[in-house]
Parts: C-alpha cells; structure tokens; sequence
C-alpha cells in the first residue's frame, strides 16, 4: 500500500529494451487498475486500444514528427486511449459547470495505468504529441484520441524528480 515508492519508481520512459514482450499478465493488470479509474459520474468516457507489433509501429509513426517521440519505435506496447461520449449526468454536469470532466478523467486514468504500469516493473511515457487523424485512422476510432502510452521494460535509469516545492504547490488556509 505504499503509493510513495510507485510515484518515485515512475518516470518517463524513453528507451526501452527492443524485442522484449510485455507479458499478458501484468498487461491484464495495467488494463484493470485502468477499469478501477474513478471518473465523473462513473462514466469513464474514454476508450482504449492497445497495440503490438506492426500496429504499434503504424501508432508511434503517428506520434512523431519535428524530433518528437522517437524512441516511441521501441515500446513493444502502444496503448491509444480515445474518447467516447459522456453518460447523460456527466454531459449535463460538463455543460452545467463548464468543467471539462473528460480531459480530467483521460487523465486519472493515464495515471492509474502509468502507476500500475510502475508497479509491475514495466516503463511507460504518455504522449500528447500526437497526430488525432492519422491515429483514427490506424485504429478505427470514431472519436478523438487524447493520448497514446508507451509501455515495454526500461533501458532508462530512474532520474531523480524534477518537480515544483509543495509551498509553491499547495495553499494551506
Ligand atoms: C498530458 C501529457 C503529455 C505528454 N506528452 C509527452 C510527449 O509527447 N512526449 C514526451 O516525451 N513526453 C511527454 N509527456 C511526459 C512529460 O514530459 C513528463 O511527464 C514530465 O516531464 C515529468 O517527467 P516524468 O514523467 O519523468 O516524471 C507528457 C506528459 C503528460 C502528462
């Protein structure tokens, strides 16, 4: 139950170790902690696709572009995560609030699978830099892509973490 020692371990992966798969299982429980997301009125109004292989190749292609993203090549596994509509709560809540629930729940689940993803040993780097079109079109997704995730083991040594001090973060009243 130490979420501390996960959040250190993770990091951005970008190098990772060429023809090693990603075993079924600790993909399953990638995948699950991802189910496990909370989101806005428990829509979970995302969808994920997950490629190997020469899917995978077609899908960091598409996230590269200007000196971006190239080590995306190596990761055995591309994980696309697209949108899919809201519940009928969550829309009326969005509207109601002009809260952009979604963007909120794409990204809690990133982190849930990027944390699981840590947990298991495995390397991941989510990717905003992306090209929307040319992933729907590989994927034959009807809505827009939000993010793509590499995953595979690390080459990477763990860096130590660049971050802002919470006194800058955090207002305590
Ligand atoms: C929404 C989002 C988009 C990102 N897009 C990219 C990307 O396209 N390419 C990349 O190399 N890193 C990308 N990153 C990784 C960030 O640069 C990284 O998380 C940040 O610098 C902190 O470093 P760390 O993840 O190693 O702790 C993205 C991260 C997030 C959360």
């Amino acid at each position: 139950m130490d979420f501390l020692k996960i959040a250190h371990a993770r990091q951005s992966c970008r190098s990772y170790e060429e023809g090693r798969e990603v075993e079924t299982e600790k993909l399953q429980a990638i995948l699950e902690a991802v189910r496990l997301a909370p989101s806005a009125c428990n829509g979970q109004p995302y969808h994920l696709t997950v490629c190997r292989g020469d899917m995978a190749k077609q899908v960091a292609a598409a996230t590269q572009g200007m000196g971006m993203n190239k080590f995306a090549s190596q990761a055995p596994v591309l994980i696309v995560i697209s949108e899919m509509p809201y519940v009928k709560s969550a829309a009326l809540g969005a509207k109601v609030k002009g809260n952009d629930y979604r963007s909120i729940d794409i990204g809690i689940a990133a982190a849930y699978l990027t944390a699981e993803a840590a947990a298991q040993g495995l390397g991941t780097c989510i990717l905003g830099w992306l090209d929307d079109k040319k992933l729907r079109e590989i994927c034959g997704l009807e809505y827009p892509v939000r993010l793509v995730i590499t995953l595979g083991y690390p080459k990477d040594s763990l860096r130590e973490k660049k971050r802002k001090n919470l006194d800058e973060l955090v207002t305590q009243l």
